[in-house]
């Protein structure tokens, strides 16, 4: 796996929420085991910290999440099976579901109160000086032939010092869904954030640039979220804790380049499958032809 110069040893997974949007697909497993052709959300995250240079992958888990476990863990009757029939390509697909090298440490959130809280349990497994990377498995970003966006990041944070967190604009009425930011454009793609504000109104957004589900934030952050409030429903917002540490050190926003799919949302998940579907190399050609076809004849 191609890794990037600057790297971020620790990334974190907050998949502890309920996806109560999938409903009754998530009643018993994980949002986070949907898959997307093959592999399942939590995969193509995995697979983004690994090429960051990520060396720890710290789950922050709670009730019917136990698949991730098992999904990141050794299958040894499968992978017998498997080495008996002489199904050699599948055995490694199965082996390296972690790539080689990566710890995995698992952390239970005993109440899912907000993205927030999910970061702060895992203070004690981050390490204790370097910056480290959170990734939203729902948001799952493909860039192609480019870097993964936490490898884009990387090399931000890297060159500017600073918690860098990964935004894209997005159209203004849809601002309520995300945590916005507003800053000063410092360099291309580069803004120092002055501000940030959890899903605002359309009307009282300070901008249209959206935080999506990639931070690399300094470690400080965890003495901020400790002071933290819950909002409004309860929730401890991470983005709360950010606004708070901007004030005392720097936090920049990076527009990486990639395409993203919102894969907390039917719509976005489907997209998601249709793309990967047809890039796929065994069956796209395949699955390009039955898309055009389907289209033509449903009229
Ligand atoms: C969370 C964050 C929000 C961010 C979003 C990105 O919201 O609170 O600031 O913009 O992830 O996906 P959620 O989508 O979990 O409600």
């Amino acid at each position: 796996m191609a890794e990037s110069r600057a790297r971020v040893r620790t990334v974190v997974f907050p998949v502890g929420g309920l996806g109560t949007r999938f409903l009754p697909a998530t009643k018993a497993s994980p949002k986070e085991m949907l898959p997307i052709v093959d592999r399942p959300l939590i995969q193509y995250a995995v697979d983004e910290a690994a090429a960051a240079g990520a060396e720890y992958l710290v789950f922050v888990t709670g009730r019917t999440k136990r698949a991730i476990g098992d999904h990141f863990d050794t299958a040894h009757e499968l992978e017998y099976e498997l080495e008996q029939k002489g199904k050699y390509d599948l055995l490694e697909v199965v082996q390296n579901t972690v790539p080689r090298g990566l710890s995995c440490i698992y952390i239970r959130q005993g109440k899912a109160l907000g993205l927030g809280h999910a970061v702060a349990s895992a203070r004690a497994a981050v390490g204790r000086r370097e910056p480290f990377g959170v990734i939203l498995a729902d948001d799952l970003i493909d860039t192609g032939e480019r870097p993964t966006v936490l490898a884009q990041m990387a090399e931000v944070a890297a060159a500017r010092g600073g918690s860098v967190l990964g935004v894209e604009r997005v159209p203004q009425e849809e601002t309520h869904k995300y945590g916005i930011v507003e800053g000063e454009y410092v360099a291309p793609g580069v803004t120092a954030v002055s501000g940030m504000v959890e899903k605002p109104a359309p009307e009282h957004a300070p901008s249209n640039l959206a935080v999506v589900g990639r931070y690399i934030l300094s470690r400080n952050i965890f003495d901020y979220l400790a002071e933290t409030p819950p909002d409004h429903r309860g929730e401890i917002q991470l983005t709360d804790a950010i606004a708070a540490m901007l004030r005392d050190e720097p936090v920049y926003a990076y527009e990486y380049s990639g395409q993203r799919y919102d894969c907390g949302d039917k719509l976005g998940y489907l997209k998601a499958g249709v793309a990967y579907g047809l890039k796929h190399p065994e069956f796209g050609p395949a699955f390009a032809d039955y898309l055009r076809h389907t289209m033509n004849t449903s009229g």
